[in-house]
Parts: C-alpha cells; structure tokens; sequence
C-alpha cells in the first residue's frame, strides 16, 4: 500500500512518501493542552497502552469503550488509505474532525519526538505524552509477524533483521524513537512506559498513568476490574482492541492476509523465535546504540 519510504527531520526517521505531503500540516497542527498523545515505536504494546489511557481518562466508560480504539484513538499521522472503503477515514478528514473536536482529544502517533507537532516541542502547548517502548528484539519478531500476517509483507525474517539494523525500518530508527522521548523524560508532561513493566506489574503501571492523567485514585475495586479488561485474553478477544477488522478489510483485497494483532504477548519471546547468531548480531547494535548513553539496560537487551 506504500509506495516508498524517505528518511526525514534531523532523526533521518524512516516514512512513508506520503508523509512529504502532510510535513506541515503535521508541524502546524494545532496542540491543545488537554490532548492526550500516545507514541511508540511499533508493536510496543501501543494498543494495550492507549486502551488503558482512554479508559482511565474517560472514568472508565467500559461501555464507550466497545467503539473502536481506532475511532476513540485515531491515528494522527496515519497514511493516506487506498482502500475504497476507508476513503471516509482519509486524512484531511481526520485533522478536520480534530479540529472541530471538543474535550479531551486522543491521539495515538508512531512519529519520533522530533517531528511532533511544533507547540510540543517549543512547550507552547503541554498535552500529556505517553511514551511505551519494548525491547527492540520483541519488538522485531512482533513486527515481522505483522507484516507477515496483516499486511502481505513477503520478506523473510533475516531480510527484515537487515533492514531493521540497518536503521531503515518503517518508523524507525528504533533507538532514535527510544533516545528521542528517552531524552525529553524532564518534561513532567511526558511519561514513559515499559511494555515489560506493564507484563510485570500492570496494578503499578495504571496506578502511576492515573496519577500522571491528573484523574483520582482508582478504588481497589475499580483497579481490579480495569487490570482484568487489560490482560492479554481479554484483549485478544475484544473486536474494539483486537484490530479485527483492520485485518478483515485488509483481507478482501490481499486473501493470504490471516493474522491477528493481539498474538502472543510476551517478554522476552524473541529466545523462542532467532537463532543464536541473530541475537549477537542485535546485542552488537544495542551496545553500539546504547554505550555512552544512560538508558537502563535491562531495557535493551
Ligand atoms: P506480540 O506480537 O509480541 O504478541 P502495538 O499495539 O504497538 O502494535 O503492539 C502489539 C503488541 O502488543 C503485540 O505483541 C500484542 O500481542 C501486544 N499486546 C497487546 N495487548 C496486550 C496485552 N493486553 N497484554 C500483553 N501484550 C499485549
């Protein structure tokens, strides 16, 4: 569906074409401090992330939550579709509409922290971020199967890996993403999340996004209910997160397309999916892209 990608802003970050015709719709847009934008490199846990966020912010309104997160989350720098039938959802129509939008706006974007629109980065406008990574090789294999799966890639893992150490993956360079947010974390309107924190300790991890969200404490009860509507079951079998029908339509047009989003939910799933001469060749791009940095190792590796 893409026809190429460019490298673009001072991250070299890997886009697609179309993004050269949306640059400065994107850098203008207008940023209201009540917005609330979730960013990630892909496959990071950003559904679970952004479920967990709307929830919290819109009092956990369970029953607006069976609308899907693509509705309630649009993605903000999604490509222009040639799918007929998401011709309604094309991009001008989705600024417009966030325009015209009052209250608490729900923005979910793959862009780096360098190419967000420009009121967040001159903190004109202080919107709350929430940033979600994982660890680069969960975050590969997930990718890969995706692509695989969902959207009629044909290239092969160890293809992918090249391509992927190269620097040159969609919405890449990861650790570009990583560093960039990594990097803005003094901003008290930012906040970063670890997909395998939240596997850990997803009581913690909501607790700490609602007092970010600036919303009251949940009750126990409250908490409880929410832990369990975000557990990777429930997740895996909710047509609002689960992505269904962005495969299903996908599916009309491409029929070995057959894969679900919400696939298996695991740290650390990368020792059951590459070889041993894989893995070196990952760990040597992490340290090569975290020695002399801070970022916490057992992040990377
Ligand atoms: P896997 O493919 O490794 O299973 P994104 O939303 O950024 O595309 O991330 C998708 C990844 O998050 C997938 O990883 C998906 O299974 C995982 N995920 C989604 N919801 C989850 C949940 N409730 N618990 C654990 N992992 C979840």
């Amino acid at each position: 569906m893409v026809d190429a990608y460019l490298l673009f802003g001072e991250d070299r970050v890997c886009l697609p074409k179309y993004y050269e015709d949306r640059e400065a719709e994107i850098e203008n847009f207008e940023i209201r401090n009540d917005d609330v934008i979730v960013a990630s490199f892909p496959k990071s846990g950003t559904t679970w992330t952004q479920e967990m966020v709307w929830l919290l912010k819109n009092d956990l309104d369970y029953e607006g939550a069976k609308t899907s997160i693509r509705e309630r989350f649009p993605y903000f720098d999604k490509s222009p579709s040639r799918l007929p039938e998401l011709s309604d959802r094309n991009c001008k129509q989705l600024f417009d509409k966030l325009r015209n939008e009052s209250g608490t706006r729900f923005l979910k974007t793959h862009l780096p922290f360098s190419l967000l629109p420009k009121q967040i980065r001159d903190e004109s406008r202080t919107p709350k971020i929430i940033f979600v990574m994982r660890n680069p090789k969960d975050a590969f294999i997930s990718y890969h199967h995706v692509g695989l799966c969902a959207l009629g890639w044909r290239a092969n893992r160890e293809d992918f890996a090249k391509v992927y150490l190269a620097d040159k993956v969609l919405f890449g360079p990861y650790w570009k993403k990583v560093h960039g947010y990594c990097n803005m974390r003094h901003l008290p309107n930012l906040l970063i999340l670890k997909y395998e924190e939240m596997i850990k300790d997803l009581r913690s991890v909501v607790q700490k996004t609602c007092a970010f969200l600036e919303k009251d404490p949940l009750s126990e009860e409250q908490l409880e209910k929410l832990c369990t509507h975000l557990t990777f079951k429930s997740m895996k079998s909710n047509p609002a997160v689960n992505l269904e029908q962005f495969i299903n339509e996908r599916k009309r047009y491409n029929p070995t397309i057959n894969g679900s989003f919400i696939r298996s939910g695991k740290v650390q799933g990368y020792k059951e999916e590459m070889n041993p001469d894989l893995i070196s060749e990952f760990d040597e791009w992490i340290k090569r892209n975290i020695e002399n940095t801070d970022f916490d190792e057992r992040y990377a590796y």
